[in-house]
């Protein structure tokens, strides 16, 4: 029996379920496992699993390991096997994936030791081809892999499979790609300490598996997921060679399936119930796809490009034109505070009150400078009562070196003087000493984790001071979930929920500035976006809460499109400067954050050419929408 395929399948070769959020989805994949885990226990029988590591697992296992500890799940007959293994790193190492896989699932279920595989990170080299082929040896001897856990890299790489990867390759070393590394150059304090190399299954050895589930959250994925659902097969995206296994499937959030065809463009696919943001999302594509200027788009070139039903419901393209043309022109606001005593009727921000209140929250320190560094400027400048919320410390990010630095200016400092600095030398001598002991990759000491903290509030007191903002401007949460974890696996306590109601409660603001909505959910800036989104329900009722403004931004995930855009704060050249100037001040920010300043510039561009005004730069909003 041949059932009809819908339109979207046939724009995604590979089956992909769609979630609200990831927790949902990997609580619906958890209890597939289950069922398959207690059947073959009925049975009698094993079960192998192909397990991966890094964030995008990280809620699945929190799942199984719930279902073990509430449910009497037990793991008993489960047979593993991971994907990969950093090369070079003991199983000590706290980055090592063997020390993951404890952490986040071995050490909390009951799957006997023997039962567990991972590469290994230390063969010795000469060694390698021997110890990858009896991997797959042991895969086979234990019947295969009945279900497959995937994450995706931004390479497109399942596994460690890189770019370049065939699809018969088989478990073996690889070298790592650049921005693989740079991926996880968070979780290694520097991109240097990277390794270079991971040992890991090849794509022909994941194609063996009888049921694959790739994994993805947030829209920095959704990129990668629609070429590898959407594009051709292709070595340069090892996911694609997915689309030729026939129990493969792709389970994603929202977030990652923005780019999507049904998702972004909806109208190829099938009846679409024209919102007013679909609407303008339909007109912005019509318009820069074809490179026309809203205001000259055409009855014809509505009609030519599957946008017949939204010009018979809403046109002609001249009315539907002007509409879109005056929506996307109200965004644009130099005023973001707000214009005193001007009619605010298409206005983003309301005039009244003012002055306001604004709350700019900054997952880590350096995070809002970055992001809307000119709008914060423009704030202070109108007058506004503005705070920014540096929530974590960051101090993760803040390289060996930076803390060498500060720590031998100090013991110079003190050897010079002498009287009355000994304290201080000696202080310098033991953090110069920390930094040796634990070498480039070891953990830092709370003492060091502390220095670190400071130097990145120094950098970011510095950048504030550069927009105008003072010192007393800033407040520093270091709440402790991030003073507690590492990237990729911090866990919220009810320590960092009561710190960041309590701010909201203390200073009552009338705007609030977020960013995180979008990303990873197990990422800094979406856990504490999380936090500010608890707190505001927490509160809700009280008259402050019910008037307040929240404003979303994005940090490092991709810039807002126009038709997604509630505010556009435009921003001239000298602005721009300064801006730059204030990010040069950031000494930990990536060569990628340096660059932020052109995706300001760019979005400045996408308005030019939907015909609005021509602006250098432009930071963008969107509008959080109540219970969203
Ligand atoms: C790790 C692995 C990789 C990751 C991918 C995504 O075992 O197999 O393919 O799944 O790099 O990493 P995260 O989940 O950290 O975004």
């Amino acid at each position: 029996m041949t059932s009809r395929r819908s339109t979207a399948e046939i724009f995604e070769k590979i089956p992909t379920v769609i979630f609200e959020t990831s927790s949902a989805a990997a609580a619906a994949l958890a209890g597939e496992v289950k069922a398959l885990v207690e059947t073959r226990q009925k049975e009698g029988r094993q079960v192998v699993l192909g397990l991966a590591t890094g964030s995008t697992p990280v809620p699945f296992y929190r799942e199984l390991i719930r279902l073990h500890r509430e449910e009497g799940l037990s793991l008993r007959n489960v047979v593993t096997f991971n994907l990969d293994e950093y090369h070079g790193l003991a199983p000590t190492h706290p980055e090592s994936y063997f020390r993951f896989m404890r952490e986040q699932l071995f050490d909390h279920v009951d799957i006997p030791d023997e039962n567990i595989h991972l590469p290994s990170g230390l063969v010795a080299v000469e060694e390698i081809f021997d110890h990858c082929h009896a991997y797959e040896e042991m895969i086979d001897a234990a019947g295969g892999i009945d279900f497959q856990i995937l994450g995706i890299g931004r390479t497109g790489h399942i596994g460690f499979n890189e770019p370049g990867s065939s699809r018969d390759s088989l478990t073996r070393r690889i070298t790592l790609d650049r921005i693989t590394r740079q991926d996880a150059a968070g979780d290694f304090r520097g991109e240097e300490n990277v390794p270079r190399f991971a040992i890991t299954m090849g794509v022909g050895t994941i194609l063996r598996a009888r049921k694959i589930v790739l994994m993805a959250w947030g829209e920095g994925k959704a990129e990668v997921v629609a070429r590898a659902v959407e594009g051709v097969v292709t070595e340069a995206v090892s996911a694609s060679f997915l689309q030729e296994h026939g129990d493969a499937r792709f389970v994603i959030d929202a977030p990652a399936s923005r780019e999507l065809t049904r998702i972004k463009l909806p109208w190829l696919t099938g009846p679409v119930r024209w919102s007013p943001e679909e609407t303008r999302r339909a007109v912005c594509w019509l318009s820069s796809t074809f490179k026309r200027p809203v205001l000259k788009l055409t009855d014809e070139d509505y009609n030519e490009h599957g946008l017949s039903d939204l010009l018979s419901e809403q046109g002609p393209a001249y009315q539907l034109n002007i509409r879109i043309f005056n929506q996307l022109q109200h965004t644009i606001s130099g005023w973001p505070g707000g214009k005193p005593g001007a009619d605010d009727t298409f206005r983003p921000e309301r005039a009244k009150p003012y002055p306001k209140r604004c709350l700019i929250f900054s997952p880590e320190p350096q995070d809002a400078v970055v992001s809307i560094g000119a709008t914060i400027d423009r704030l202070v400048e109108q007058g506004h009562e503005v705070m920014v919320v540096c929530m974590t410390s960051g101090n993760l990010r803040v390289p060996d070196s930076e803390a060498d630095k500060f720590a031998s200016i100090l013991l110079e400092i003190g050897e010079t003087f002498a009287e009355g600095w000994g304290q201080q030398a000696e202080y310098a001598r033991m953090t110069l000493q920390s930094l040796t002991d634990k070498g480039a990759v070891g953990e830092d000491p709370a003492s060091l984790r502390q220095l670190k903290s400071l130097i990145l509030r120094g950098e970011v007191r510095d950048a504030a001071q550069a927009l105008g903002l003072s010192h007393e401007r800033l407040r520093f949460l270091d709440l402790p979930f991030y003073e507690k974890g590492r990237y990729r696996r911090f866990v919220l306590g009810s320590e960092d929920e009561r710190l960041v109601t309590g701010l909201l409660r203390e200073f009552m603001p009338h705007q609030i500035y977020l960013t995180g909505s979008a990303s990873d959910p197990s990422s800094v800036a979406a856990l504490c976006a999380k936090l500010v989104e608890q707190g505001l329900a927490s509160l809700q009722g009280e008259t402050w809460v019910d008037a307040c403004s929240v404003w979303l931004y994005r940090g490092r995930e991709k810039a807002l499109e126009p038709w997604q855009i509630a505010m556009a704060m435009p921003i001239s050249p000298m602005q721009l400067e300064r801006k730059a100037r204030a990010l040069a001040r950031c000494q930990s920010l990536t060569s990628m954050e340096q660059e932020v300043t052109r995706v300001n510039q760019m979005t400045a561009e996408q308005y030019d050419g939907l015909g609005l005004a021509n602006y250098e730069a432009i930071e963008s909003f969107q509008r959080r929408v109540v219970g969203s």
